[in-house]
């Protein structure tokens, strides 16, 4: 008996010890950021001994607790909303029901979920997208690209270039009634890595008649060159995206050879041929003074792993890292980042990058911001930042597209 409680105890400190997540000063309601954050680490525990014994891959125990926050598409008395299909890529519609003489913007949105999770149909996604359409009277186009790891790199971007070209055909977008000149692409975390990725793509291909107004890009992740920036350090623990949870996710987009992961981990997974893109991503250059403290510049290590790993060297993986010649055509950007999040720092160079070739730029910086609050704004977990966070994407849309 006395044994047995012993060892309960001594489970119950160790679970403790483990799901601890040290939380910043001036975040709101920490409490129900310490809860949420507990129970990802315990789901993380759960999936990492599921996948142990071989009973299920770390990723299917998310997926499958998500999907039971997915929602049909129902219309309300602002919105008809739709699931079809784009170019063969499931889309959801939201088409607002207000009467109005001229065309109407869009919004075309790429949920995140670290290339592996999520969907439109996920309950904060679909309000988000629902608001969007209603606030702004704008025609709303949710995404759901194919999925990695079933559906490696680069599957998810190109299923994005497909659907935004097919949208920005002129007879599509005369069919929804959309200003060809007023069209939006968004996406948070790597929702805006694939937003950032393929906007690129679009604005710099002379072929494409249709270019976009803007992007909005909500925490993004924008590159894999360097995985040691002072935001990644500062916030290896949390909250809610721990680097390494983030690195093992990360990676399962384009492999799953567990090599990759491992050696990312020591910042020395990029292969010989790459150097020419640690400048571009070089946070000692890029960042803000008040972002660098006291943390010291070490490149990344070169050439540790296989060189056949030239896939790391695609920028379609890391946004950030192109020249100034293809940031230079890219549209009125609006980025959003939150200071305790492992990502903040790729946010806040793209800003710099961005505003350095002449690019127009709105950054709002959340002080009290954590990753992923967006996925929060309703219930089981209802985050007053995420509604912040929404807010402030939804006005800005509504002054600038
Ligand atoms: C419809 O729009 C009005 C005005 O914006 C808003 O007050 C109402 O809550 C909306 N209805 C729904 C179901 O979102
Ligand atoms: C990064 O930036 C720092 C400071 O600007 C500089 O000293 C260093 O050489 C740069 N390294 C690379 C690889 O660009
Ligand atoms: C970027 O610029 C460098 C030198 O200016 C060049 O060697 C390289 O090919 C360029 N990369 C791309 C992707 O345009």
């Amino acid at each position: 008996m006395g044994y047995k409680t012993l060892c309960f105890g001594l489970t119950c400190i160790l679970f403790v010890f483990y799901i601890y997540t040290p939380m910043p000063e001036n975040i709101e309601e920490p409490w129900k950021i310490r809860i949420t954050d507990a129970a990802i680490k315990t789901t993380s525990l759960m999936a990492m001994i599921l996948e142990k014994i071989g009973l299920k891959s770390f990723e299917t125990l998310y997926a499958t607790l998500i999907k039971l926050d997915y929602t049909q598409p129902i219309s309300d008395e602002n919105v008809t909303v739709m699931d079809t299909t784009f170019s063969d890529i499931p889309v959801r519609l939201y088409l607002p029901k207000r009467k109005r003489e001229s065309q109407r913007p869009a919004v075309i949105y790429i949920h995140g979920g670290a290339f592996v999770l999520g969907s439109y149909k996920h309950t904060p996604m679909d309000l988000l997208n629902r608001w969007t359409a209603n606030k702004v009277d704008a025609v709303v186009v949710g995404v759901d690209p194919r999925l990695a790891p079933q559906y490696p790199f680069p599957a998810p971007y190109e299923d994005v270039v497909s659907v935004v070209k097919f949208f920005l055909q002129d007879k599509i977008l005369a069919k929804y009634g959309v200003d060809p000149n007023r069209v939006c692409i968004s996406g948070d975390s790597s929702g805006g890595t694939l937003a950032a990725g393929v906007t690129q793509l679009i604005q710099n291909d002379p072929e494409l008649k249709s270019k976009l107004k803007a992007q909005a890009l909500i925490y993004p992740g924008l590159q894999l060159v360097d995985v040691s920036v002072p935001s990644h350090r500062e916030y290896e623990h949390g909250p809610l995206l721990p680097w390494k949870v983030a690195i093992k996710l990360g990676c399962l987009y384009f492999t799953q050879d567990r090599a990759i992961p491992q050696a990312m981990m020591k910042n020395q997974h990029m292969p010989h041929g790459s150097m020419h893109l640690f400048k571009l991503v070089n946070w000692s250059t890029f960042l803000p003074e008040e972002y660098k403290k006291n943390h010291v510049y070490t490149e990344p290590i070169l050439g540790r792993l296989n060189p056949s790993y030239s896939i790391l060297l695609d920028t379609r993986l890391s946004p950030l890292a192109v020249n100034d010649s293809q940031l230079q055509n890219l549209p009125l950007t609006y980025i959003l980042t939150c200071q305790h999040d492992i990502l903040r720092d790729d946010g806040l160079m793209y800003v710099s990058r961005l505003r350095n070739v002449g690019v127009k730029v709105f950054h709002d910086h959340m002080e009290d911001g954590i990753h992923g609050a967006l996925s929060f704004m309703a219930s089981p977990i209802y985050l007053k930042l995420g509604i912040r966070i929404k807010d402030n994407y939804i006005n800005w849309l509504e002054e600038n597209l």
